[in-house]
């Protein structure tokens, strides 16, 4: 089992240079579901979409899900302790010949908000929202012919509402 910490810490640098200098997606909607301005309850099931990158001529590897406050976007890689707040979904992986020819891990057709007012465990206190905007934000890992130092990294990012104080 590799630690929560290991995983999220160089995301979050990742995030940050994406933030900063974002790989623009151009054509294709990105993120088909949850649709922008989607409310979502505390502990609900919301449907989730996403369009992947991979086609012919170009592979995609894997994408991560993520939530993030709002004032993630734009910040540029600055050590920190606290660089913003919000939820780590999963990383999924996408049927694409020769890449991925059989998924370890596809996305399910929903994701579960969970109870953010709930504590986390440890000294984690949790905290109540309400009409609180996050970010849901993927990074896609892709690479084609032209070839990358590491992997090519897309990001997409759709509004949602949490704990909203009207139903849609
Ligand atoms: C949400 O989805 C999970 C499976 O991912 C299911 O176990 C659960 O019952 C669903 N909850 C609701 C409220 O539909
Ligand atoms: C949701 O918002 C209501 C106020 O509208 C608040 O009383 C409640 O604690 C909030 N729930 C969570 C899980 O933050």
């Amino acid at each position: 089992m590799i630690s929560l910490t290991r995983v999220i810490v160089p995301l979050l640098a990742i995030l940050s240079i994406a933030f900063a200098n974002p790989i623009r997606r151009t054509g294709d909607p990105a993120i088909n579901l949850p649709t922008a301005g989607t409310h979502i309850a505390p502990g609900a099931n919301f449907s989730f979409s996403y369009n992947s990158l991979g086609d012919y001529g170009r592979s995609s590897y894997a994408y991560h899900v993520w939530l993030l406050a709002d004032d993630a976007m734009g910040k540029a890689i600055t050590p920190t302790t606290l660089f913003t707040n919000g939820y780590f979904f999963g990383r999924f992986d996408f049927a694409n010949y020769p890449a991925v020819p059989y998924p370890k891990n596809p996305a399910p057709d929903h994701l579960t908000m969970p109870d953010f007012s709930q504590p986390e465990g440890g000294f984690g206190a949790g905290k109540a929202a309400t009409n609180y905007q996050f970010q849901l934000v993927v990074i896609e890992e892709w690479d084609d012919g032209a070839g990358a130092v590491g992997r090519n990294l897309a990001i997409s990012n759709t509004p949602i509402i949490y704990n909203a104080t009207s139903s849609s």
